[in-house]
């Protein structure tokens, strides 16, 4: 069974292995010495206590060193970066082998698959690729009568704004990992997850205009929120602030500031912009849906959370690995700061939404949720919790990511929704 929280987690095979890239990875670590704070370890970047996507890693390297062949034929994914150029040099007197492949900054050819130093990055797209449907699979005619006559004033309100804030927000997550981080890697294994992720990026944005355009609200007006309500933009400028930085083909990652920039960047992204703010932005709906209304929107936004669940546990496991190869200890502060500012934001958004609270949720309850699973993802990058004792507002927010138990909850529609190939949900 995937748990589309934690889906490189196996727990029935968590024997470690030994494999080349982490005898790689060890050399690495021994030849740096004593780590310091803020600094993943190899055993921090592979077993987490709260990231047993770690141990499951091991294993999946070790299923990949198994598989005799995984060529595919790929076309070339990156434009010239610098470290693109480099290694397109290098390429011409040296044979590809794993250890040569970098996250970044690396030498190796990046038109070529195998062999896999991130075999788990494979895994990554073989799992997203069984999360596949389209939002004209799913029936909304009953959502189109929720909204006209049973929703209240105050939930409409929450309905529109918590669209308004994702169909902008999926905009610019599909820029950032397109134009952004996808041209970094120096890993094809990498990239073509992260190819992967533009394209539902790009479905998610389709999902939300369907939704908008069925249900009948003013399509140019909605879209236009994120302009003209300041708690919408607040979150809406801040990512921007934080990830239009790294939006530049010409940074140079062996420059330590540089890397450093990105290294925040995409932390934010991975933890923060996808990890809190889409895996919470949701919840209002499902409260909606927990109470019978607008069930086909909910299911649409189930299909996208298990998405999103895949890019943030990815990115995070893409920044440990950055900052274990390239030795890069982030400022606590820093990290600090931007926990407080997206809580500011966050609180800002919760107030707007939700400023007359709806059956069952609350402005509290949304903004005490960002702050436990902010913990959470703070965990699994590796940092301290930033907001400890919070709670677990909405327990069965979890769950809502395992379409199995919703499915059978809500009674809605039956959806093997992976396509080919034999997936045991149990
Ligand atoms: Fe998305
Ligand atoms: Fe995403």
């Amino acid at each position: 069974m995937i748990d589309w929280d934690d889906p490189l987690s196996n727990k029935q095979n968590s024997k470690p292995i030994n494999t080349l890239a982490e005898s790689y990875a060890k050399s690495e670590v021994l030849n740096r010495g004593t780590k310091k704070k803020n600094k993943i370890s190899e055993k921090e970047a592979n077993t987490t206590e709260s990231d047993p996507v770690g141990n499951s890693v091991d294993n999946l390297e070790e299923a990949s060193t198994k598989k005799t062949a995984h060529t595919a034929a790929i076309g070339s994914l990156a434009t010239p970066s610098q470290a693109q150029k480099h290694a397109d040099a290098h390429l011409k007197t040296k044979a590809v082998v794993a250890s040569d492949k970098r996250v970044i900054n690396g030498l190796a050819d990046v038109n070529q698959l195998a062999p896999f130093k991130y075999p788990w990055a494979w895994e990554y797209f073989l799992n997203a690729n069984k999360n596949h449907w389209t939002p004209l699979d799913i029936n909304m005619a009953q959502d189109v009568h929720d909204y006209q006559h049973s929703l209240t004033d105050n939930e409409k309100h929450v309905y529109e704004n918590v669209l308004a804030y994702l169909t902008t927000s999926d905009i610019l997550a599909m820029r950032n990992i397109g134009l952004a981080v996808m041209e970094k890697m120096t890993a094809p294994e990498l990239q073509i997850y992260q190819a992967r992720q533009v394209y539902e990026e790009a479905l998610h944005t389709w999902t939300y205009q369907h939704c908008i355009e069925t249900i009948g609200l003013d399509q140019g007006e909605i879209y236009n929120r994120y302009r003209v309500v300041p708690a919408i933009n607040g979150k809406i400028q801040l990512a921007n602030r934080r990830l239009n930085s790294v939006m530049r083909s010409d940074m140079d990652l062996t420059n330590a500031d540089e890397l450093n920039s990105f290294v925040m960047a995409y932390s934010f992204f991975a933890g923060i912009f996808e990890g809190c703010w889409f895996y919470n932005g949701f919840t209002p709906i499902f409260s909606l849906q927990r109470r019978g209304l607008m069930k086909g929107t909910s299911e649409q936004l189930q299909y996208i959370m298990r998405d999103e669940v895949l890019h943030a546990s990815f990115g995070i496991r893409v920044v440990k690995q950055i900052m274990l190869e390239n030795d890069v200890t982030l400022d606590p502060k820093a990290i600090r700061d931007m926990w407080d500012e997206s809580e500011a934001a966050e609180i800002s958004y919760a107030q707007y939404i939700l400023r007359n609270p709806i059956l069952g949720y609350t402005a509290d309850d949304h903004t005490e949720q960002f702050r436990f699973i902010a913990n959470r993802r703070a965990r699994q990058l590796g940092f301290e919790e930033p907001f400890p004792g919070a709670k677990n507002r909405t327990p069965w927010l979890d769950e809502q990511a395992n379409m199995r138990k919703e499915k059978n909850f809500f009674e809605t529609r039956v959806t093997e929704y992976q396509t080919g190939g034999a997936l045991n949900w149990d």
